[in-house]
């Protein structure tokens, strides 16, 4: 069976003080109360933060994440950092290819690609997200987008490769915008992501892979997401900023 994963993205919202005092509160209820049981939880602050996150959660089960990396090695990119760098403070896994990155910071496949491989060559996790636009799905067209996205990244990855991913599909329309996918919107995308890791890796690889949704879950909602065949949790932005809530979802 594959364990359910939730992810915190808290964007570049949370300062040092927002950010270490809710990582101890949520730890400690976590531990009280053993919510954490046979879940990944995950949570992604900002780059400032990492270092002190790690060392907060150090020797528990929570796994602090990046929200980007640069896709070279090293060398004079001002204002970027590298995955050496999360590597050499402990951090084990970024998120790339998120539709604000994809948006604002005009990230295509191709450079997604370099990040994906840079990522990899210093033993990073990956969780990648995947979406169409609210005009592509009016359009019918999200199933291609979608298979048109992986191919162009994730696939060329090696089986062995592959198996430091997480798959987040994030419908942009859903993104911070308060408009969830219906749990049947998603779990159709998610068994149709499922069949294209079959069709490319086989079937071990395809029941594997944590295939995560994201957009707009919240305390009420997630329940029925997460019951969902093919929906193996969720990447949470704004309700998981509020511990109350954050908790609910992971207890879903
Ligand atoms: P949201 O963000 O939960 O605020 O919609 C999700 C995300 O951007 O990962």
């Amino acid at each position: 069976m594959r364990k359910k994963v939730v992810i915190a993205n808290w964007k570049m919202n949370y300062d040092f003080h927002e950010t270490t005092s809710f990582i101890r509160n949520f730890l400690k209820i976590v531990f009280e109360k053993e919510i954490n049981h046979n879940k990944e939880i995950i949570v992604a602050p900002s780059f400032p933060f990492l270092h002190i996150s790690n060392q907060i959660s150090q020797g528990t089960t929570l796994n602090i994440a990046a929200q980007n990396i640069y896709q070279k090695d090293k060398g004079p990119y001002t204002g970027e950092v590298s995955a050496s760098m999360l590597k050499s403070i402990g951090v084990q896994k970024v998120i790339l290819g998120h539709s604000e990155r994809r948006e604002f910071f005009f990230e295509k496949n191709n450079v997604l690609l370099e990040k994906i491989k840079i990522a990899l060559k210093y033993g990073l996790n990956i969780i990648f997200c995947v979406g169409e636009s609210f005009l592509e799905r009016s359009n019918d067209q999200q199933f291609e987008i979608i298979k048109d996205q992986l191919k162009k990244t994730v696939f060329d990855c090696s089986s062995d490769e592959i198996k430091s991913f997480y798959i987040a599909y994030e419908p942009i329309w859903a993104i911070g915008t308060g408009k969830t996918a219906t749990f049947e919107q998603a779990q159709t995308m998610h068994e149709f992501i499922r069949s294209l890791f079959l069709e490319r890796y086989g079937k071990r690889i395809s029941n594997q892979i944590p295939i995560l949704y994201g957009g707009s879950i919240n305390d009420l909602n997630a329940k029925d997401l997460f019951y969902q065949k093919d929906i193996d949790g969720g990447l949470v932005g704004y309700s998981s900023m509020e511990l109350k809530k954050f908790l609910k979802i992971v207890q879903s």
